[in-house]
């Protein structure tokens, strides 16, 4: 189930809301979409990337004409990715990006941290949920030392997600992805 924790900065626990409704309500606050899609069509087993697509055409259709994305895709990370440490790695940083940070999450988990201002909002995402990060926005992720997910994306430009590192050390001071999602 989805979860968002808000912390202080210095790792103090400020609220805790497991309720979609509320979670979106809170990241509304901050900039941040956050959405429960749900398919127009049961998918069987196994769908292919095209098959995904087409069960959220309605959901995705509604954000671009929303947001004006141009592209759309299907990401899939699984725990025996040879490279799944060095990605894992790579988003563990604080960043930004020029582009929104768009994704559906067809199966399995990720743990988003924004960094909007001086709190950071972890925000454990689920099977069905969407979050947009808009530009701009300090944030990290991570998907666990095992990742397992299937993740719908949508871009504005294609070279819009190159991150950009903010150099601060704040990821580390804040629980991992097993921490987040086991607790
Ligand atoms: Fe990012």
């Amino acid at each position: 189930m989805s979860r968002l924790r808000i912390y202080s900065e210095s790792g103090e626990l400020l609220e805790d809301i497991s309720s979609p409704e509320e979670i979106a309500k809170k990241l509304e606050e901050i900039g941040v979409l956050f959405e429960r899609w749900a398919a127009n069509k049961p998918l069987r087993e196994n769908p292919s990337d095209e098959e995904i697509i087409e069960a959220y055409k309605h959901e995705i259709d509604k954000l671009i004409d929303k947001y004006g994305f141009q592209s759309y895709d299907v990401i899939a990370m699984t725990p025996d990715h040879p490279k799944k440490e060095e990605l894992r790695q790579k988003f563990l940083k604080e960043h930004t990006h020029s582009d929104f940070e768009v994704r559906y999450f067809v199966y399995g988990d990720g743990v988003f941290y924004l960094h909007p201002n001086d709190k950071v909002y972890i925000l454990h995402c689920t099977a069905g949920d969407l979050i947009s990060v808009p530009p701009n926005t300090k944030h990290w992720f991570d998907m666990g030392e095992n990742p397992n997910f299937k993740c719908i994306r949508l871009f504005t430009t294609p070279e819009g997600w190159v991150a950009e590192y903010t150099g601060s050390d704040i990821a580390e001071k804040f629980p991992k992805y097993e921490e987040v999602v086991n607790d």
